[in-house]
C-alpha cells in the first residue's frame, strides 16, 4: 500500500482535476468527464465506473456521481451514454446532431443512445462500501425509481421478442466502438449511400484525429458510419420500435448482456434491502433469463461465446476473437466446460496472454492492431471485468483465481509504468523505456479502476 501512495495520489487528483460543476434547474451538480482533451461531456459508463472507485475516495462525491447521471434521463426512461455539458466544443459529434432537446428534462443535451448499462452495478458497489447510512437511504429514494424504469425501457423496447438478450443499435452502445465484433455488420454500409453533408462535417468537425495520432483511433469510414446511424436514428425521431426494425446495425452483444445480467441481479439485490420483494424477484427473473442466453451464445466449433447479429430478421453467430468472449464470467454464465476453454485461451501467449493482458482483441487474429483503440490495446476497464468475473469462478477452478490475481498485479504494473492512460500497448512486457500508454492521458476511469484494485489487493491480504 505503501508503495502506491503516491499513485493513489496521483488518481485522486486526475479526479479532482476531472471534475465539473454544473447548473441545472438551478440546482448544482458535479461530475466527473473522462478526459479533459477530448472526453469533456459525462459517460454513463465511465461515471458509473469512477463512482466505484470515488467511493473509497469521497462517499458523498460517489453518491453525487450517479445522481448527476440520471439527470440525464429521458421521460420514457432512457438513460443515454452522454450529458452534454453545456459550453464545451471539444468533443464531435455535437449535442445539436442528435436532437433530442424534446425527450430529455429540464432542457438537458444528451445523445440518444445508451451504454453498457453499469448503473445499478456501481449503486450496488458504492451502498455496500459506503458507511453513511442516512446518505444510502436518501440515494437510494431517489435512484431506485430511475435505475428501475431505465431497466424497464431496455428490457420492453431492446428485447421485445423476450429472449433474454437486449439489442444494441450502434457501436458506440457496446462501450468497445470500433472493435472488429462490428466489422461484418458495419460493411454492409456502403459508403458510397452514405449522403456527402455527412462525410463532409465529419471531415471538418470530428476532433479526436486533432488531439491524438489517428493510427490510435476509429477510421475515418468507421466515423462516416456511426453519424450515418445517428442521422437514421434521428430521423426515426428516436423512435425505437422503429428503429429495431430499419437500423443495419442490430447486436445481441455479450458485453453489453454480460453486464445487463449482472445488473439486474443487482437491482434485485438493493430492491430486496431497500424496496419491494415482488420488484426484486422481478429482476432476479430476468437476471437469469439472461444469463441462460448468454451461456446458449457458446460456439462448440470456435470456443466462445458469440455476438448475434440480428439486423433485419437475421439470427447469425458472430465469432470474433476479442476480449468480449470473457465477459460471461462476469455474469456466471459459464459452464465447466467453457471455463475450461476460457481459462486456456486466457493462457495462451499467441492468443491473449500478452506483456499486457488481456488484449481487446486476440493477438493471431487478423484483425489484431496493437495501436488502434478497440482492436488490439489492452484497456483497464475491462481488464476489471474480466478479473471480478475470473473471481467468481475461484472456487471451481483454481486456476481461475491465480488467473484473476496475475491479471491485476498485471494491470496495476501497466498503469504504474506508464501512467493513467485510456488504454496501452498490449505486446509492451514492461521492459521498453520507450513505451507509453495510448489514447488520451490523465483519464478518469483508468484513475477509478487503480484504486479499487488496490483496495483489493489489501483486502486479499
Ligand atoms: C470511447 C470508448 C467508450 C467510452 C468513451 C468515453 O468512446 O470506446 O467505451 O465510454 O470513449 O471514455
Amino acid at each position: 500500500m505503501q508503495q502506491y501512495l503516491e499513485l493513489l495520489n496521483q488518481a485522486k487528483e486526475i479526479l479532482q482535476r476531472n471534475t465539473i460543476t454544473v447548473t441545472v434547474n438551478g440546482k448544482l451538480y458535479e461530475r466527473i468527464i473522462p478526459s479533459k482533451d477530448f472526453y469533456v461531456h459525462q459517460w454513463l459508463w465511465d461515471s458509473a465506473g469512477v463512482a466505484m472507485g470515488l467511493v473509497h475516495l469521497h462517499e458523498e462525491a460517489a453518491f453525487n456521481e450517479l445522481l448527476s447521471l440520471i439527470v440525464g434521463q429521458w421521460n420514457n426512461g432512457l438513460i443515454p451514454h452522454i450529458i452534454y455539458n453545456p459550453g464545451e466544443s471539444k468533443y464531435y459529434p455535437p449535442a445539436e446532431q442528435w436532437q433530442t432537446v424534446g425527450f430529455t428534462r429540464d432542457g438537458i443535451k444528451t445523445s440518444g443512445i445508451t451504454d453498457p448499462p453499469l448503473l445499478a452495478i456501481a449503486a450496488e458497489y458504492i451502498c455496500d462500501h459506503a458507511s453513511d447510512e442516512q446518505k444510502r437511504r436518501d440515494f437510494i429514494n431517489t435512484f431506485l425509481p430511475s435505475i428501475m424504469a431505465y431497466h424497464d425501457h431496455l428490457k420492453c423496447y431492446r428485447d421485445p421478442e423476450d429472449c433474454g438478450l437486449l439489442t444494441i443499435v450502434h457501436p458506440w452502445e457496446s462501450g468497445t466502438d470500433d472493435s472488429p465484433r462490428w466489422d461484418s455488420l458495419l460493411n454492409r454500409i456502403d459508403l458510397n449511400m452514405i449522403p456527402p453533408d455527412i462525410k463532409a462535417d465529419v471531415d471538418l468537425n470530428r476532433k479526436d484525429i486533432k488531439y491524438q495520432s489517428s493510427e490510435e483511433r476509429p477510421t475515418r469510414a468507421d466515423y462516416y458510419r456511426y453519424i450515418y446511424l445517428i442521422n437514421l436514428f434521428k430521423d426515426l425521431a428516436w423512435d425505437y420500435t422503429k428503429i429495431l426494425h430499419e437500423t443495419p446495425f442490430a447486436v445481441k452483444d455479450i458485453l453489453f448482456n454480460s453486464i445487463w445480467e449482472r445488473a439486474n441481479e443487482a437491482l434485485a439485490a438493493l430492491l430486496q434491502r431497500y424496496g419491494n420483494q415482488e420488484e426484486a424477484n422481478k429482476y432476479q427473473r430476468w437476471a437469469e433469463q439472461t444469463q441462460e442466453a448468454l451461456t446458449n451464445t457458446w460456439s462448440e466449433e470456435y470456443k466462445q461465446y458469440c455476438d448475434i447479429d440480428v439486423t433485419q430478421g437475421r439470427h447469425q453467430a458472430i465469432a470474433v476473437p476479442t476480449n468480449g468472449i470473457f465477459m460471461p464470467l462476469y455474469a456466471g454464465a459459464v459452464t465447466d466446460h467453457q471455463l475450461d476453454m476460457l481459462l486456456h485461451r486466457l493462457s495462451n501467449a499467441d492468443e491473449f496472454y500478452t506483456g499486457y493482458p488481456v488484449p481487446s482483441t486476440a493477438i493471431n487474429s487478423r484483425y489484431f492492431d496493437k495501436e488502434r483503440y478497440w482492436r488490439g490495446p489492452t484497456w483497464p476497464i475491462t481488464n476489471y471485468f474480466i478479473i471480478e468475473g475470473l473471481k467468481t469462478y475461484r472456487g471451481r477452478h483454481h486456476h481461475a483465481d491465480q488467473l484473476a490475481n496475475l491479471f491485476m498485479q498485471k494491470t496495476i504494473q501497466m498503469i504504474r509504468a506508464n501512467g493513467f492512460w485510456e488504454y496501452f500497448d498490449p505486446l509492451d512486457d514492461g521492459t521498453d523505456d520507450n513505451a507509453k500508454g495510448r489514447g488520451f492521458s490523465s483519464f478518469s476511469w483508468t484513475a477509478a479502476i487503480f484504486i479499487q484494485l488496490i483496495k483489493k489487493t489489501q483486502h486479499s491480504k
